[in-house]
């Protein structure tokens, strides 16, 4: 990155910034949360989650901020009532096939989907069709998949593809019935658990033989 600094103004604050510099990590790292599931700074972007909103002066609409590179003179708001209920629309949209078990589900308490529901005090939940249900099933003896949970943030691909060249893992079927699995139906690969790393927060692909749960 570039040392040359520039002038953003973020939320009303003026700072001097790194040219170059992506925006999700200048405002979290000038102390403003942005919330993000697919973002992974060592990954390639993906750009699918649209949790990342901002607004950026003179642009007409609300930006993915892990997409955008500062610019100097650059005016961005990262909260306001606009940001917050498109961020709410998406959250809904990714709970959509989701299980709404919170009090009984292994990751309740440390999960940031739950989080972030709970800190905006709830959501609206227009879908009420059947959800579609994939049950929890083993990829390898130490890589187990549970579909129901999964955001599709494709972290998990990524970083297969990104740092350990395997490919092994990969997005099947489309639209409300795409899954995370695998190449034949097991997953022959160097069993790294990278895939389990990244996937922090829904842990949908769990190493239960490892952690013991
Ligand atoms: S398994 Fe985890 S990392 Fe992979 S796409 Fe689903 S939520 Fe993301
Ligand atoms: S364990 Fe490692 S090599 Fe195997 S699917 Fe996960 S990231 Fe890829
Ligand atoms: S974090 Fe920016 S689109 Fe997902």
């Amino acid at each position: 990155m570039s040392t040359e600094l520039i002038h953003v103004t973020i939320n009303d604050q003026p700072f001097e910034v790194p040219k170059g510099a992506r925006l999700i990590d200048v405002c979290r790292e000038k102390g403003f949360d942005i919330p993000s599931f697919c973002y992974y700074s060592d990954l390639a972007l993906q750009a699918s989650c649209l949790m990342c909103l901002v607004r950026i002066e003179k642009m007409p609409k609300l930006q993915t901020s892990c997409t955008i590179t500062c610019t100097d003179g650059m005016v961005v708001t990262t909260q306001s009532e606009e940001i917050e209920k498109a961020q709410r629309g998406m959250t809904e949209f990714l709970l959509a096939n989701h299980p709404l078990d919170c009090p009984v589900c292994d990751r309740g308490g440390e999960c940031e989907l739950q989080e972030m529901t709970f800190d905006w005090g709830g959501l609206e939940e227009r879908f009420t069709e059947k959800k579609n249900y994939y049950a929890e099933r083993y990829l390898s003896p130490m890589v187990a998949n549970d579909p129901q949970r999964c955001i599709l943030c494709k972290r998990c691909t990524r970083v297969c593809d990104e740092w350990m060249g395997e490919d092994a893992i990969e997005a099947g079927n489309r639209g409300a019935n795409t899954v995370i699995g695998t190449y034949g139906g097991w997953l022959n690969c160097s069993q790294c658990g990278n895939c389990i790393e990244v996937c922090c927060w829904t842990e949908l692909i769990v190493t239960k033989l490892v952690r013991g749960n």
